[in-house]
Formats: C-alpha cells, sequence, structure tokens
C-alpha cells in the first residue's frame, strides 16, 4: 500500500465497490489475522483525514498492542471485509468489575461504507460474543453532537441513557441494552432463575413496570407522608445529617431522596427504570425541588467522577439485586464517594422474611424451553408482588419430581406449594431470599470499602427491616475491589 508523509491521494478504498459482494464478519484470534496498516489507515480515515505513513505506523503499533492476549475472555476485536477488504473494525470490552457488563467500543467503519449495514454487523456479532459469555447488560457512548452515531445506538435498540461528562470533560450520551445472556445447552443449570439474570428477573424491570409499587411521595412536608414512611425519611435524613451532595443509587420515583434534598445542597438520583425516574421528575417538578436531579443510570455503572458525592443512600436497591451484584455495585458507589462520606442503606431483612414466609403462590406455564416456574410473593404494604421464575429443563430432577405430581400443564394453583415445597426446586428461591440476612449485608459493604458498619433492625412497614450506615474508608485499590466479586 503506498503511503507516504504527505497527505494520501488517490486511496484505494475510494474507488467504488463492488455492492453485491457480501459482508464477511470475521474475530481476531492473534495479531496475523489483522492487517495492521490497513486497520490503521482506516482508523485515521475514519476521523475524516488522509493518513500519513508516519501516522499510520504509530496507529499500526498501538493496534499490535491491542491484539496481543485477545483470548475473547475480556475482550475481543471483530473484523468486516468485503471482498478480502477491510472496511469496519470493532471491539467488545468486559466490565473490569463487572463481568455481566460488557462496552462495545472502538467502531470504525471507512466514511464510503457507511449507512450500508457495516456497523450494525460488527455490532449484532460483539453483542453476540458478550452473551455468550454472560453478558446481561450492553454499554455504550457517544459524544452528544455525534448525531449519526445516536442515530446508530438507537436503530440497534439501544436505550438512550442521557447525557453525561466524561472523565475527560466531554459530553457524551449513555447507552444500554439489556440483553439475554446465551450459554450453551451443556453450560445451562438445570434450574435456571430467569431468562435475564442468574438468579431472577432484574429488579429494575420489574419496577418499571410496577411503578406505583414504590411511589411513596406525597407533599412536600415529610408530615404529609405515611407515619411509616416519616420514619424512613428521617431515617435517612439524620443519617446523612452534614452531607452536601448525595447520591441516591436505586431512587424509585423519589422516595425518600426528595425528602432528603430539603437538607442537602445536592442530591442526584439514579435509577435503570427509566418510568420510575420519569415520575421522580415529575414529583421534584411538583414540589418545587430544584436541587434534586435524577437520571437514568445501572448502579453497577454510576458515571461521575471519584469523589464527586459526600453521601449515598440506598434504600431498598439490594433486595433488587443478588449478593454479587449488591457487592460490585457497593463497590461502584465507593467510587464516587470521597473518603469519610456516609453511606446509608435500608433494606429487608430476610433472616426474617425467611422466618415468617411471606405470603406465596405459585404459576407453572408451559414455554419454549421447557415449563417455568414463577413463585410469586406478596408482601402487605408496601404493596408488591414479587416474582422469581425458575426455568425447568425437561431433563433434571426436579422436573422428573414435577412430572409426578404435575396435573396438567397451565395450571395455576396453589395445591402445587405443599407438593414443591417438599421440592429441591425451590432451594434456589430459598437461596435467594437468604442472601442478606444482617452479618452477610455488613460483610458486603465492609468489603466494599466502608469502616464502621452500623446495623439496626426495626418493625417498619410491617416487617422486619434493616437500617445500616457506614463510612467511605480511603480508597482502595481498584484491582483488590474487583477481585472480591469475580
Ligand atoms: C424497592 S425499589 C426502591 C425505590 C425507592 N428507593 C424507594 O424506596 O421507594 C428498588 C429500586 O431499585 C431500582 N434498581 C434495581 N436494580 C437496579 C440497578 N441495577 N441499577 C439501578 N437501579 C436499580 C429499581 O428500578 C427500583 O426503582
Amino acid at each position: 500500500m503506498a503511503a507516504t508523509d504527505e497527505p494520501w491521494v488517490g486511496f484505494r478504498w475510494r474507488e467504488p465497490m463492488d455492492q453485491s459482494t457480501e459482508l464477511e464478519i470475521d474475530l481476531v484470534r492473534s495479531a496475523e489475522d489483522i492487517d495492521l496498516p490497513a486497520a490503521a489507515e482506516l482508523t485515521i480515515l475514519a476521523w475524516g483525514r488522509l493518513p500519513t505513513a508516519g501516522e499510520i505506523e504509530r496507529r499500526a503499533r498501538r493496534l499490535q498492542a491491542e491484539v496481543t492476549n485477545l483470548d475473547g475472555t475480556r475482550q475481543a476485536i471483530f473484523l468486516a471485509s468485503k471482498a478480502g477488504r477491510l472496511v469496519g473494525f470493532g471491539k467488545v470490552v468486559r466490565d473490569s468489575t463487572d463481568p455481566s457488563h460488557w462496552w462495545l467500543v472502538g467502531l470504525v467503519v471507512h466514511p464510503d461504507r457507511r449507512r450500508q449495514g457495516v456497523g450494525r454487523a460488527l455490532s449484532r456479532a460483539r453483542i453476540a460474543h458478550a452473551q455468550a459469555r454472560g453478558a446481561t447488560i450492553i454499554l455504550s457512548e457517544t459524544h452528544t453532537d455525534n448525531e449519526a452515531s445516536i442515530r446508530y445506538h438507537a436503530a440497534i435498540g439501544f436505550r438512550n441513557d442521557g447525557e453525561f461528562t466524561a472523565a475527560d470533560g466531554d459530553r457524551k450520551v449513555a447507552f444500554s441494552l439489556a440483553v439475554e445472556p446465551l450459554v450453551s445447552g451443556a453450560e445451562r443449570s438445570e434450574v435456571h432463575i430467569c431468562g435475564l439474570h442468574p438468579r431472577k428477573v432484574p429488579g429494575w424491570a420489574y419496577f418499571d413496570a410496577q411503578v406505583t409499587a414504590c411511589d411513596c411521595v406525597r407533599g412536600a412536608a415529610i408530615e404529609t407522608l405515611a407515619p411509616d414512611d416519616q420514619q424512613v425519611a428521617r431515617w435517612f435524613i439524620d443519617a446523612l445529617a452534614g452531607c452536601r451532595r448525595v447520591i441516591d443509587i436505586g431512587c424509585g420515583s423519589g422516595f425518600p431522596g426528595l425528602y432528603v434534598a430539603r437538607h442537602v445542597e445536592r442530591l442526584v438520583g439514579v435509577d435503570a427504570s427509566p418510568n420510575t425516574v420519569r415520575k421522580a421528575r415529575s414529583h421534584a417538578a411538583r414540589l418545587r425541588i430544584p436541587n434534586a436531579r435524577f437520571e437514568v443510570g445501572y448502579a453497577e455503572v454510576l458515571r461521575f467522577p471519584g469523589d464527586a458525592f459526600d453521601g449515598a443512600m440506598l434504600c431498598g436497591l439490594l433486595e433488587s439485586v443478588d449478593r454479587e451484584s449488591a457487592g460490585r455495585l457497593l463497590l461502584k458507589a465507593h467510587r464516587v464517594l470521597r473518603p469519610g462520606a456516609r453511606l446509608a442503606v435500608l433494606d429487608q431483612d430476610w433472616s426474617d422474611v425467611m422466618r415468617t414466609k411471606p405470603a406465596r403462590s405459585w404459576r407453572i406455564e408451559p414455554c419454549d424451553q421447557g415449563l417455568r416456574l414463577d413463585v410469586v410473593e406478596r408482601s402487605a404494604c408496601p404493596p408488591v408482588e414479587r416474582i422469581t421464575s425458575c426455568l425447568l429443563r425437561g431433563d433434571g430432577p426436579s422436573s422428573r419430581r414435577l412430572a409426578q405430581i404435575q396435573p396438567a400443564k397451565g395450571v395455576s394453583d396453589n395445591a402445587w406449594a405443599g407438593a414443591l415445597d417438599t421440592g429441591d426446586v425451590l432451594d434456589a428461591w430459598y437461596e435467594e431470599a437468604a442472601q442478606f440476612d444482617a452479618s452477610i449485608m455488613a460483610t458486603v459493604i465492609a468489603s466494599a470499602g466502608f469502616r464502621d458498619v452500623r446495623i439496626e433492625s426495626k418493625p417498619i412497614w410491617g416487617q422486619q427491616i434493616l437500617l445500616l450506615t457506614a463510612t467511605a474508608d480511603h480508597p482502595i485499590d481498584q484491582k483488590d475491589k474487583g477481585h472480591q466479586w469475580r
């Protein structure tokens, strides 16, 4: 390929190419799979510049470093070619702390090959790669002025999570896409709790569909709340006394964050459910609380600079995720807090849930993969119905046990409960319920870098509720932080 140190002209990519040629997508397995100078040239062209030989060489060297040690478990590069010519490439990278989150990064498409499906094909391949390695959320971001990229993300199905300021000061738009992990039959466990998450349907999806389930916000004054809600709001206000900037992670529709906002300089609420965030914004406008801002986002991916807050509150978030995710999202919370910042957590006292066993019923429905068992758990206050689903595959002991007792497919009957209670199909549900007794929760919080963890268990909302406070320690090494949850 001819290249000089002068701006490059007559570049062969500019020649019209055969439109009928099929696009080929390949995975880079070693440095030999990729024509590094061609990829380097493509990158520079994609930036809208004509490459010089020196630039190509420098960029090729950087690419060379990226394609060593590519075993696909943490990152992968896909190439798109037509008639043997490279027309684009893109990377997919596993999040450094959360293996269920993967990022689409570094998409490069030749300027003459745009709007021809190259980017989409590369993204499909990258998403499938991440799914096959257990991804449940795909993340991406672009600059706010890159309208083409914003359109492209929408076309692929990404959700626009709103604008934010990146660490380098650039304004960007965040995107996320929930996907089902694709695991091979051999890897799939016999009782697989829910499609999206190895344990259960993501809590945010549930609250997104049932916004009113946790919508306690009433008037601006705390006295307008029901007595138990007042108690909770007051507890958070006291626990965060003296904090100026507070982040409310899993803010839902604004309770109790909006009541805390009255006592601090700034409150930022983050929730993965766009519908609850919409509701929180409308409550903030109705009650005229201008220092509260609400954003859509995953607790596991807080897009704020380190030390941005001196207080964090989590009200009912941990019960919506499993224990490992709880550890990971507390690490993220720790990262956005300055040393010495306060943490206030309210959550179910699961040991009490286990003792009292809330009202439950069962639904069994045939589905494509076999039978799906829904365990429906109802709590009276707040009036929440929570469903934990198990996929019962045809060939395992729990399905055989079901077959013995199953009168007919599609029956929805509490008579099942007696039979199922003794079976192994509910082990997973019990495991989930027992995930957060007080001492486990304290350990998870301490492992994320918090000290002085204090716990009390109080009767609120007709059940036992854990109230925890802690203080953010000095930053602990990110690598150590990550290791505890892998
Ligand atoms: C029990 S509700 C509590 C809402 C509010 N804090 C309250 O007390 O009324 C749990 C909230 O956590 C949110 N959530 C669950 N998983 C999340 C995640 N991974 N990232 C961000 N928010 C999440 C849900 O969307 C829901 O709004």
